[in-house]
Parts: C-alpha cells; sequence; structure tokens
C-alpha cells in the first residue's frame, strides 16, 4: 500500500492526528492524541477490524510454552508495553495469563484499560531508548508489544530497554508494519542480535486489519533474550 493510500486509510478508521503523525510528532502531542481516542479506541479498531490481537498473544503464548515448559501461565510474569486499552490483554488472559504488566505513554489510555480488570500493575512512562526506573532489570519472563512500534510512537532506540526488563531466556513478541520495518526498526534488530544481546526465533506474516482499505498483513517476530 503506497503512504498517500495508507495516511488516507488512516485518518478515515482512526482520525485526522493519527493519519499525520510523523517521526517529529512529540511526546506530548502523543499523549494528547491517545488522550483524545481513548473512550473511541475499542470502536474503531472494531470498525477497522484489527486482527493482530489473538495471533500475537498466541505467537508469545508458544514461544513461552517452548521455553517455560513446566511453569504455570498464571506464573508468567509479562510486561504489555504501549498495552493501551488492554485489547491484547484480553487475549492474554483468555490464554491463562495473570500476572500482567501494563505500560503506556496515555493515562488516559491505561484508565480504559484498567476497567478491563486484566492486569496488576500498570506504568505509566514512555519507552523512548531512556531507562524506566521503575522496572528493574530482568523483571518478566516475557513481553509483548502489539501496534506500537509504529511512527512517532515507539521508536527501535526502545529495544535496548525492552530487552533489559525481560530475563536472560525470556522471549519478547512484537508486530511491525511491513511498510515500515527496513526503514525504522530493521537496523537495529539486526545490530542488537550482531551484539549478542538478543536472537530471533521467529519471523513471521501475521494478520493485521481485516478492512480492505488497510494493510493486512504485518510482520510478527519472536525473540529471545540471550544476555541480561
Ligand atoms: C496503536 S496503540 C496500541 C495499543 C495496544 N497495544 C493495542 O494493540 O491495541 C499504541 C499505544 O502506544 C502508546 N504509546 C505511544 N508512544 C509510546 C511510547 N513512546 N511509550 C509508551 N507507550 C507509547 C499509545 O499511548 C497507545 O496506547
Amino acid at each position: 500500500m503506497n503512504e498517500e493510500k495508507l495516511k488516507a486509510s488512516l485518518t478515515k478508521y482512526f482520525g485526522e492526528t493519527t493519519g499525520k503523525v510523523t517521526q517529529g510528532t512529540t511526546e506530548d502531542e502523543i499523549n494528547r492524541l491517545y488522550a483524545t481516542r481513548s473512550r473511541t479506541y475499542d470502536q474503531e479498531h472494531s470498525a477497522a477490524r484489527t486482527a493482530y490481537f489473538k495471533p500475537l498473544a498466541e505467537c508469545l503464548h508458544n514461544a513461552l510454552k517452548d521455553v517455560f515448559q513446566d511453569k504455570p501461565n498464571d506464573q508468567i510474569k509479562i510486561i504489555d508495553a504501549g498495552a493501551g486499552t488492554g485489547l491484547i490483554g484480553v487475549e492474554l488472559k483468555k490464554l491463562g495469563y495473570t500476572d500482567l504488566c501494563a505500560l503506556d505513554i496515555s493515562n488516559e489510555m491505561l484508565d480504559e484499560a484498567k476497567k478491563k480488570e486484566i492486569y496488576t500493575e500498570f506504568i505509566c512512562t514512555s519507552l523512548n531508548g531512556q531507562p524506566v526506573p521503575q522496572i528493574k532489570s530482568e523483571q518478566f519472563d516475557g513481553l509483548i508489544c502489539g501496534g506500537a512500534l509504529i511512527t512517532g510512537r515507539i521508536e527501535s532506540s526502545a529495544f535496548v530497554e525492552m530487552i533489559r526488563m525481560v530475563r536472560t531466556d525470556g522471549v519478547l513478541c512484537f508486530n511491525i508494519m511491513k511498510e515500515e520495518l527496513v526503514e525504522h526498526y530493521q537496523d537495529m534488530m539486526t545490530e542488537l542480535e550482531k551484539a549478542g544481546k538478543w536472537i530471533c526465533l521467529s519471523k513471521e506474516t501475521l494478520p493485521f486489519y481485516a478492512a480492505e482499505d488497510l494493510p493486512n498483513e504485518c510482520w510478527g517476530f519472536v525473540y529471545k533474550v540471550l544476555k541480561n
């Protein structure tokens, strides 16, 4: 899908401000954008027929089962980075995960997530390459990040901090728009792999949106932490 068509579709489903987000959009502007959208976010995604929530949660689940074979799901600690209103948390709960932490830059989005009664912890902060002091190194067994590694939101510089939060041998699972991987994320992902920080366990095409005027596929990744 070309850039112009994509912007028009994003505007149609998620509003004019969303269609205009660029790498230069500030954190204050992102905060205001999601504060405004927080109450309507779930309806917007139902109209767009967003399709990655369940498959992405299942990717994390399958990887966790391989790594922590004997650990019951309710004892596995997961952080949902850029959790928003908790639509991924809903899927993780269905799979039996209950030790869930939601991190998001927007208080208003987290307020909506709280209403779903899925997460046990909430951290309102930006993931942007700076250390998050509320989170200890290796605090989590797994990390999931759905729909938040996109231009102007969570940038590739945040991968270092995302890895720090997860224990050695723990797993990270995230999706990235096919249109954005090479330009914004791939170099850092490769650099961290070359530095021995993580290893890619899988890269696969996942469903993204079912609405025909939005991208129907995205990349889904699973990485394992090597050294922390
Ligand atoms: C498209 S939504 C995805 C929400 C949820 N994961 C989902 O799949 O529905 C992007 C989320 O990332 C959050 N966000 C944007 N930039 C962020 C940052 N730098 N740090 C943490 N959260 C951020 C937004 O507030 C928003 O809730």
